[in-house]
């Protein structure tokens, strides 16, 4: 029979991959742990082995200017996985790109083509200077941009090439480690919400990452981005990545209630760290702002987006939760596949234990779901698009936003 979401599923012909994050000690954002040392390399292998196991496809390292190293992190996990690739979060200012090219082809070698680059040109001047980059925003997507041609120029050339750009000057520059498999590149993705995050994620990455908005916004951004693709002459497009924090239980009830106590203790948390509370003022990215802005319109958006875990955190980071029991999530997934989100990254707050759920619960029933699609597709009529169901939790009827009263 064919369900509500009866589209195929995949588009651009890529399959739908989740995403999610391995970390690098047992501290989380409700629960830290201080006295934790900052790496623990067992807890480390742990995560990323559970990660291979309950069928993630990938898990991104983040960069921030204080944490832990995401290359030498990327590469312990790729030796203690089988297929879970390893996406590299990468600030042009901390790494020459020709650098960049050499140590992201060996992962992509020592790995067997499962090295992935992500890219940040950088969200807050404050965090750039803290380790000595002063470019303003819009070089620093100038710089981002030069950034990623080198790369390719440095996995294709077979002979040694010059560049001459406003950020970069390379002379003779020549490179023998290739990607896997005679590759000719390795994933490039950017992550981004302001124009110049469009135009160079939408002419040149091979990904675009997003944070979870509501699909109205959602669909305005790829809109946005596939634009910028054509714009440049692609035949191609990227592909989408789009992010949550899903909170889930086995009845909507339980989930609500956990929903309710996760904000809690990350409202307490905020309001003792200046940095990220509300009070630390408009973030300077424009992903950030989106959301703040979003949040405005209603704490529950669409099937079960739900802002208060936005607000709460000033929206530092991804931070919008998708609220209920699996199937509710699941469902909520399939809406943004049908967008066209083919990459789904998922991380909760309690990080292993809610990996290990999302690998029990969440990832089977997406793949069970689009398998069936798969079988239906092609025997069956297209349906007109179904408009979500909300489903709304006991005290929250006043805050529903509705999607069409936007
Ligand atoms: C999926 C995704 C992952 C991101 N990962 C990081 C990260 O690891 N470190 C970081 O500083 N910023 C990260 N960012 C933030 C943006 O890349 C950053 O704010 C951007 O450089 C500027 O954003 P803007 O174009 O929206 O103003 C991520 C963004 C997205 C959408």
């Amino acid at each position: 029979m064919l369900t509500k979401h009866s589209k195929p599923s995949t588009l651009n012909n890529m399959p739908v991959e989740f995403i999610s994050l391995a970390f690098p000690n047992a501290s989380t954002e409700l629960h830290p742990l201080p006295n934790e040392p900052a790496v623990d390399a067992d807890f480390l292998k742990r995560y990323a082995r559970n990660l291979d196991d309950y069928g993630f496809d990938y898990t991104l390292q983040p960069y921030d200017s204080g944490g832990a190293d995401p290359w030498t992190m990327g590469a312990t996990i790729a030796a203690v996985t089988n297929n879970l690739k390893v996406i590299i979060a990468l600030r042009p200012n901390t790494v020459s790109p020709t650098v960049a090219a050499k140590s992201l082809a060996t992962l992509d070698q020592l790995s067997r083509g499962r090295a992935v680059v992500h890219f940040i040109a950088g969200g807050s001047d404050q965090e750039q200077a803290r380790e000595g980059d002063f470019l303003s925003k819009d070089d620093r997507y100038g710089r981002l941009e030069e950034y990623i041609k080198i790369l390719r120029r440095a996995w294709l050339s077979s002979e040694p090439f010059d560049f001459d750009g406003r950020f970069y000057t390379i002379k003779g520059h020549s490179n023998r480690v290739r990607p896997y498999g005679g590759r000719k590149s390795i994933p490039i993705s950017v992550g981004g919400s302001s124009p110049e995050a469009y135009r160079i994620g939408g002419s040149l990455a091979d990904i675009f990452g997003l944070w979870g908005e509501p699909l109205k916004e959602t669909k305005e951004q790829i809109d946005r981005i596939y634009a910028e693709a054509a714009k440049a002459g692609r035949t191609d497009r990227p592909r989408i990545w789009v992010t949550f924090r899903p909170i889930v239980a086995e009845t909507e009830e339980l989930a609500w209630e956990k929903a309710h106590k996760t904000l809690d203790a990350l409202s307490a948390k905020t309001q003792l760290t200046p940095k990220i509370s509300p009070a630390s003022g408009t973030p300077q990215n424009v992903g950030s702002q989106r959301l703040l802005e979003i949040a405005k319109k209603g704490a529950v958006q669409d099937r079960a987006l739900w802002y208060p875990t936005v607000t709460a955190t000033n929206a530092r980071g991804a931070s919008t939760a998708l609220v209920g029991s699996p199937q509710t999530v699941i469902d909520s997934i399939l809406d943004y596949v049908d967008l066209g989100c083919d990459l789904i990254s998922i991380r909760g707050y309690d990080n292993l234990n809610d990996a290990i759920d999302y690998g029990r619960y969440i990832l089977p029933g997406v793949r069970a779901a689009l398998k069936e699609r798969e079988q239906t597709v092609g025997n069956a009529p297209q349906s007109e698009p179904v408009v979500p169901e909300m489903v709304v939790p006991k005290g929250n009827e006043e805050v529903v936003h509705s999607r069409d009263s936007s």
